[in-house]
């Protein structure tokens, strides 16, 4: 894998440049507070899984209702101090993911960027007290051994399409937000999940978290997501057919997830990625509930990697720049509702930054800061845009 300034002759360099060029002034004129963005999109991942979360007690909450009704208690959303309401593992590994990211630098060269991830998914393993990891993610990441060549790759599993790869990866589109970087945001989403959830379903949770967080620091309409997913599909099949492992199991278990997610959006009416989402006149707590269980693989809606992003779609499609109706859709649910708020809420932080968000939901967060400055070294690596996509 090589990098470009170092190796291309001089034509494509300057291209290139002239690409980067383009896009940089492109984003100045969307908007000149991206950095703000890039951090919201870390810090309100993590409020989002802490609210949905509620300490352990509404991440498992079968009841949409039940939590909505202990919500008006507490004065809504608006009156949340996050305080006292730790992070669950979604945020622990987020951290993980981007954190590796940052430390790799401009250069994502699988030799280094992917044993440095397995080190910091083994190393997060010793951060989950109180926090409720999933057991795939929990065993497959203990058996990891960075310290080995091949230490990062796992076997194929049939049950490992949790969502426990798609929680994690929104900072991958962070990193990767250029059109240009499409081949490494697949490449590097799909090895990342597969660290710990090597079955399609998985890993193709983690490739949608981090593809439209892309799209939503790039700001593209909402609407056109899911069938910009759709037409990516066939790349990440490539790739995981060129990359050659377990690759039969791998393309048997494909269908499920494009299937899936062709059906989602039939149903809201955007498969063309032109018309607006259409949503049932009546679309409230309880139907939303019944619908999320409906999309789910085993009935707990937004616990695999079809899924989560879908409900977290599905809430950023129904509420617009409002924090509030995010998070009634999106993190209060009956289902895996801290995964589905993390994923979910760093969309909306990537499109909309702090906007409007009351303080109370963030600012004396765990790990505040941390993210923060993830955030804030994230945007200075893709400003910085020295590599060139690799092939692997
Ligand atoms: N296809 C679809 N869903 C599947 C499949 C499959 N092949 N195999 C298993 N599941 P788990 P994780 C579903 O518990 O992914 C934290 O609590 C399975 O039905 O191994 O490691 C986070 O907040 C199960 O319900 O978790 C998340 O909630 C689901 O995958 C969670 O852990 C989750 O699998 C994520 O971690
Ligand atoms: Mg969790």
């Amino acid at each position: 894998m090589r990098s470009l300034s170092r190796h291309a002759p001089r034509g494509r360099e300057l291209l290139l440049l002239f690409t980067v060029l383009c896009w940089k002034s492109s984003w100045g004129s969307m908007s000149s507070g991206l950095v703000e963005n890039y951090e919201a999109a870390m810090v309100l991942s993590a409020a989002g899984d802490a609210l949905g979360y509620n300490n352990h007690k509404w991440e498992f909450c079968r009841s949409g209702e039940k939590i909505h009704k202990e919500l008006a208690k507490l004065g809504g959303v608006e009156n949340i101090d996050v305080k006292d309401w730790i992070v669950s593992d979604d945020t622990v590994m987020h951290i993980a993911t981007a954190e590796a990211l940052v430390e790799a630098g401009k250069d994502t060269d699988p030799a280094k960027l992917y044993p440095l991830l397995a080190k910091k998914y083994k190393e997060s393993m010793d951060d989950m007290d109180g926090r409720a990891p999933g057991g795939t993610c929990m065993s497959n990441a203990m058996s990891l051994d960075p310290e080995c060549p091949d230490g990062w790759k796992i076997p194929f599993e049939k049950h490992g399409g949790g969502c426990g790869a798609a929680m994690r990866a929104m900072c991958i589109g962070l990193r990767f937000p250029n059109p240009e970087q499409l081949d490494e945001l697949i490449r590097v989403s799909i090895e990342s999940g597969r660290m710990t959830h090597h079955h399609p379903t998985g890993y193709l949770g983690s490739l949608a978290s981090a593809l439209f967080t892309s799209y939503a620091i790039n700001r593209k309409p909402p609407h056109e997501w899911g069938k910009a997913l759709l037409d990516v599909l066939p790349k990440a099949r490539a790739y995981v057919v060129e990359s050659g492992r377990n690759v039969k199991e791998n393309l048997d278990s494909w269908s499920f997830f494009e299937t899936r997610w062709t059906s989602y959006l039939t149903l809201r009416d955007i498969l063309d990625g032109k018309s607006q989402a259409k949503f049932p006149e009546k679309y409230g707590v309880e139907e939303r509930d019944t619908f999320y269980s409906f999309l789910s693989y085993s009935g707990w809606g937004g616990s695999s990697g079809h899924d989560a992003p879908m409900i977290a779609y599905d809430a950023i499609l129904g509420s617009g720049d409002c924090w509030t109706e995010l998070s009634n859709r999106g993190f209060f649910h009956g289902g895996d509702s801290d995964s589905t708020a993390a994923i979910g809420a760093s969309w909306w932080g990537a499109m909309y930054g702090f906007k409007d968000v009351p303080k109370a939901n963030y600012k004396k967060l765990e790990y505040r800061e941390r993210l923060e400055k993830l955030g804030r070294d994230l945007y200075q690596l893709t400003l910085s845009q020295g590599s060139q996509p690799n092939s692997k």
